[in-house]
């Protein structure tokens, strides 16, 4: 249901019997006390039509008013503004109550979209880079299957990487492999040791060469299926995995598809040949590569000061040729992406690929699509994203780090989230358990991080976003959960909505502006307007439950009214905190 469409439609014939443009009776919401909705179209008409705008908006107005009783059309100043009356209101709202989405209108034409998000990385511990793309991806994942998609989610695991040969080199060192290599007894690969492993591995390879070049060669016999190194890989993975999966699983993010780089190691010989018939390769020390600068490219820098308008744009020139097989035939990041979406291309039949990663990957996106498009892996119509988010930061406006400098473990910020969740529980004097610390925890830091435009960096306060007032995830908890306990205690039966008073339309307006977001979020691929929009409609119910007394009003239609009213706000909020996966808890 968009009310801003609704009255576009009634406002149609009176352009078309004005004689003016009919695709221009386009409606906004008003930003001004008193008025609900305007059309500013009569200053585009003017300059049409050689009229004054004034006099435009004064005819559109009188014609509007002459059809329609309920909703009262004026001109100030050429802008043809909008007072819908009380009864139009509890129309609309009984409508949006009555049907089975809520309001929200799906599209006509439904996309088939793969979203590639949460990215973990086998034997790496997950680490606050990894929050943002299974928080930012679920949401859009939800969003776009309630707009009318199918969405088929994938969470791409980084299991094909130099990560692998440096961790089974590390674990050997240690003696952890013996077993493997025939020379004494099995030892469990845990994820206690892999958290232990992969960091010394990670380190040493910076320093000691031979050790590195170990590392190489046993990544590459893992991708050559070379035992016993991988079956050694199989076991690292199996640990791993059970890991990642709780750990999602606690942000409520879920995926159709437990695909990794490696699930398209099939499929990587013949696409290298498929570069390689279409002349597109060339070879630079050994390695393969596909030059993907298109002629004159240049690519601008970052600029050290962004304030500064005199400091001058340096470019990167040009484009670097994408590496799709390294010096010893082994796999990369651009192999596996290229290679997952040949086999993409041949399982689905997909409109578009999204991606969520941080933006700091753009480049290799860049390479990646630019490759396939090339090889004719990927037709014209097909779109695909990368949607970069910005960092985490910290209070001190840098990437979230330990204290010591050190990258934080996901697992320790879930932890983080269920204490501080805690303390505040206890605060407020609220009965608890390690659920409802997880539920709230949880929410303060999607909702923190998903009202934020996706590409944006902004600062992880954990105090801030858990406050229980304020534009936060607890207090649209806290709102849903106040409606429940208020319909609980209610003796009535829920009938229709009859709109008397200011709150009560306030109210509906803000419920008009959350089903008009969902759109824009689709667009922007960004969640932050329906967080802001759910925070003003949560607020708008906080004004009318302070001023109106909804359970003890006397005259009983009102009191009905009332509570079907706010039946009305839970649902859209739960319907809006489901897009966000927000849970609802039982009490706060
Ligand atoms: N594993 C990658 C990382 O940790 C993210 C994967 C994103 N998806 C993709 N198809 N490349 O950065």
């Amino acid at each position: 249901m968009d009310i801003k469409k609704k009255i576009g439609k009634l406002l149609e014939p009176i352009f078309a019997k004005l004689g003016y443009d009919k695709s221009l009776s386009i409606i906004t919401f008003s930003t001004m006390p008193n008025i609900d909705l305007q059309c500013n179209s009569a200053f585009l008409l003017a300059k049409q039509v050689g009229k004054n705008p004034v006099d435009i908006a004064s005819k559109i107005a009188e014609e509007f008013n002459k059809n329609n009783k309920e909703i009262t059309a004026s001109n100030i100043g050429g802008f043809v503004n909008f007072v819908l009356s009380n009864k139009y209101l509890s129309k609309v709202a009984n409508e949006i109550k009555n049907d089975k989405n809520l309001g929200v209108e799906k599209h006509t034409k439904s996309r088939t979209i793969i979203m590639d998000y949460g990215g973990a990385n086998v034997a790496k511990e997950l680490h606050v880079g990894h929050l943002r793309s299974p928080i930012i991806g679920e949401s859009l994942k939800r969003l776009y299957i309630m707009l009318g998609d199918k969405v088929i989610s994938d969470s791409h695991l980084g299991d094909w990487g130099m990560q692998m040969g440096l961790t089974i080199a590390q674990l050997e060192e240690d003696g952890y492999l013996d077993y493997y290599f025939n020379k004494g007894k099995k030892i469990d690969i845990t994820l206690d040791m892999l958290n232990e492993e992969y960091p010394k591995a990670s380190a040493r390879k910076k320093t000691d060469s031979k050790f590195k070049q170990k590392a190489d060669d046993y990544t590459l016999y893992v991708q050559q299926k070379r035992e016993p190194y991988y079956t050694i890989y199989n076991e690292i993975r199996k640990a791993s995995v059970k890991a990642i999966e709780r750990n999602y699983k606690m942000l409520n993010s879920y995926y159709d598809l437990w695909y990794g780089e490696s699930t398209a190691q099939p499929y990587i010989e013949k696409v290298i040949q498929i570069f390689k018939d279409k002349g597109l390769t060339r070879e630079s020390n050994g390695a393969l590569v596909v030059d993907v600068a298109r002629e004159g490219e240049h690519i601008p820098l970052p600029k050290k000061n962004p304030d500064d308008p005199n400091e001058e744009v340096q470019y990167k020139n040009p484009m670097p040729p994408a590496i799709i097989q390294k010096y010893n035939g082994g796999d990369l990041y651009a192999t596996t992406d290229i290679a997952t979406l040949y086999m993409r291309q041949k399982n689905f039949k997909f409109d578009d690929c999204f991606y969520l990663t941080d933006k700091r990957q753009a480049l290799h996106f860049e390479q990646v699509f630019r490759c396939v498009r090339l090889a004719g892996i990927i037709n014209d119509n097909q779109r695909l994203v990368h949607i970069g988010f910005g960092t985490m930061n910290g209070k001190d406006g840098k990437p979230f780090k330990t204290r010591d400098g050190g990258t934080i473990k996901l697992e320790d910020i879930i932890k983080l989230l269920i204490s501080k969740a805690k303390e505040k529980l206890e605060e407020n004097k609220v009965e608890y358990d390690d659920k409802l610390a997880l539920a709230i925890g949880v929410a303060a830091m999607k909702f923190g991080d998903l009202s934020n435009i996706v590409s944006k960096d902004y600062v992880f306060d954990l105090d801030k976003f858990l406050s229980f007032e304020g534009k936060t995830g607890p207090y649209l908890q806290y709102t849903a959960v106040r409606i429940k306990s208020i319909l609980k205690k209610a003796k009535d039966n829920l009938h229709d909505i009859n709109i008397s008073t200011q709150e009560e339309k306030n109210i509906i307006m803000n419920i008009f502006k959350v089903l008009d977001c969902y759109e824009i979020c689709y667009q922007d691929k960004s969640l932050n307007a329906l967080c802001n929009n759910l925070y003003n409609l949560a607020s708008a119910f906080s004004t009318f439950y302070n001023n109106i007394k909804i359970l003890s009003e006397q005259d009983e239609k009102k009191r009905i009214s009332y509570l079907t009213l706010s039946k009305l706000v839970l649902d859209i909020l739960s319907q809006g905190l489901y897009v966000l996966a927000i849970d609802i808890p039982e009490r706060m």
